[in-house]
């Protein structure tokens, strides 16, 4: 079986958990607090993406490698975020650490803004943790950092970037060939 991606369904909600834990603790030790890591739960992340998979609007898509086995997912739907112009959000996007830099986060970022823009969406929009250095993935993909509010986890204030893109087609152009 080739590495694919598909759209996610209930089932791959516990893979899917699993990715954001995973992917979470990879990224961020040493730079959020580790009790913070060690308390996020896979329960707790599977409650939170039943509760968007189900809603309209809303889109998921997930990667599988060579087995079939989930190894990373995306979401996105309109943005959260009223100050902001931009009416659609990357809510998500988190591979497995041994499986990145292989072009899946690229190609899952462009189902998801694909489907965004199909539905009718012009601007969008995604929130990185400032001292997140994936963060580069972005930028690349030439989206506009804007300062923004801070997150709040576990009771700390940690800063966040905003990435924008105006429009939904221009961006989908520059990113070509990975949306199939
Ligand atoms: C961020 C993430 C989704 C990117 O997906 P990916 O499949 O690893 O990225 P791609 O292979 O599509 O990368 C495309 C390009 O983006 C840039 N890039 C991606 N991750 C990067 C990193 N950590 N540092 C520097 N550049 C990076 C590179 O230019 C890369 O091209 P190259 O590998 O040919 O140099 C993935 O690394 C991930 O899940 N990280 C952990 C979770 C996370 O941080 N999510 C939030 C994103 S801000």
């Amino acid at each position: 079986m080739a590495i694919g991606i598909r759209l996610a369904v209930e089932g791959d909600l516990p893979a899917m958990a699993h990715v954001v834990v995973d992917a979470w603790r990879a990224t961020f030790a040493g730079v959020l607090p580790e009790d913070f890591l060690q308390g996020m739960t896979h329960d707790r992340q599977v409650r939170r993406h039943r509760r968007y998979l189900s809603r309209a609007g809303i889109v998921y898509y997930v990667a599988e490698d060579e087995n079939g086995v989930v190894v990373g997912f995306a979401s996105g739907g309109p943005s959260r975020h009223p100050g902001f112009s931009h009416d659609a959000e990357v809510y998500a996007l988190y591979l497995l650490p041994a499986h990145q830099r292989r072009k899946l986060g690229s190609m899952l970022f462009a189902r998801v803004a694909g489907d965004l823009g199909d539905a009718g969406h012009k601007g969008l929009l995604a929130l990185a943790l400032e001292n997140n250095p994936n963060r580069v993935f972005y930028e690349r993909l030439r989206g506009r950092a804007v300062p923004t509010e801070p997150l709040i986890l576990g009771g700390t204030a940690v800063g966040q970037v905003a990435y924008v893109w105006d429009n939904i087609p221009a961006l989908l152009k520059g990113l070509r060939g990975l949306a199939q």
